[in-house]
């Protein structure tokens, strides 16, 4: 706990002007790297749906997958924040269900934090903070909303929609919510929101002014076949990488050139004269 980024520290280092470092991981050793690289936060998105477990979209994702993400990723952290997304329909038909299932990915899963999509929710986050739940907001474009209702699309881009989004934003930072990340929203509306509310927003795809971005593990290491947005930037190509690796491998295998002496564990000699 000591290191630990708590929510005070998160909001302490936004007030001192630094930009936070937030990326998805959903397992062990991908969140041991994230600490190592020094990131802030760490988010289980259900963004696993898509580029773990090979569906569509996120709506499959369940409360198990995602405390079985979360409980690998917080056993591998010690200083960033854990945040866990909370998956389609564990928030959706009451507070109850709602407060049980945040608490859940808290005391089961070793989250700090869970994030919820939605701009009409603040009744929702208020009863949530009130009982000590740390929330992110999740606004703009909300993929759980997205592949039932609207589709995939910037939000935002005129004066009406960046205006409801800044009311949205207000609401969540007057209902409890620690944080607001905003996906998708034209650069000078998140500009706007990341002006008018005092609280973080953390931005992907959403321009330059947010107090900090988040990319999809995936996304920024190149690795998998499920598409990548125009937004994110890719800094690696390890999948590549790794379909190298392994192609060397099988060739290795067919060939008998894998193992070698090199690594085989070989008997005592006595003893294997006994054997032949
Ligand atoms: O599930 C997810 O990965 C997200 C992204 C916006 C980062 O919510």
């Amino acid at each position: 706990m000591k290191g630990r980024n708590t929510v005070r520290k998160i909001q302490e280092k936004v007030d001192n002007g630094e930009k936070l470092v937030m990326v998805t991981a959903y397992d062990y050793p991908s969140a041991y790297l994230a600490e190592q690289a020094g990131v802030d936060m760490i988010l289980v998105g259900d963004s696993l749906g898509n580029v773990i477990l090979g569906y569509d979209t996120t709506i499959p994702v369940t409360m198990e997958d995602m405390l079985h993400h979360t409980r690998a990723v917080s056993r591998a952290v010690n200083g960033p924040m854990v945040i866990a997304d909370m998956p389609y329909g564990s928030y959706h038909v009451s507070v109850e269900q709602a407060v049980t299932n945040a608490m859940r990915l808290i005391q089961e899963g070793g989250a700090h934090a869970v994030k919820l999509e939605g701009s009409h929710i603040a009744p929702l986050v208020k009863e949530m903070s009130i009982r000590g739940i740390p929330v992110m907001s999740h606004l703009g474009l909300e993929p759980q909303n997205a592949s039932l209702w609207n589709g995939y699309r910037t939000c935002g881009r005129d004066e009406d929609t960046a205006w409801a989004l800044v009311e949205a934003a207000q609401d969540m930072e007057e209902a409890g919510a620690f944080a607001v990340l905003i996906e998708c929203v034209a650069a000078e509306a998140a500009r706007l929101i990341t002006e008018k509310i005092d609280i973080p927003t953390i931005g992907i795809g959403s321009g330059v002014d947010c107090n900090g971005q988040v990319l999809v593990w995936h996304d920024i290491l190149g690795i998998g076949n499920s598409h990548t947005p125009k937004f994110a930037k890719q800094y690696a190509n390890i999948g590549a990488q790794i379909e190298s690796a392994l192609r060397e491998y099988a060739k290795e295998v067919r060939s008998g050139a894998f193992p070698d002496e090199e690594h085989s564990v070989k008997m005592e000699e006595n003893e294997a004269k006994r054997l032949y």
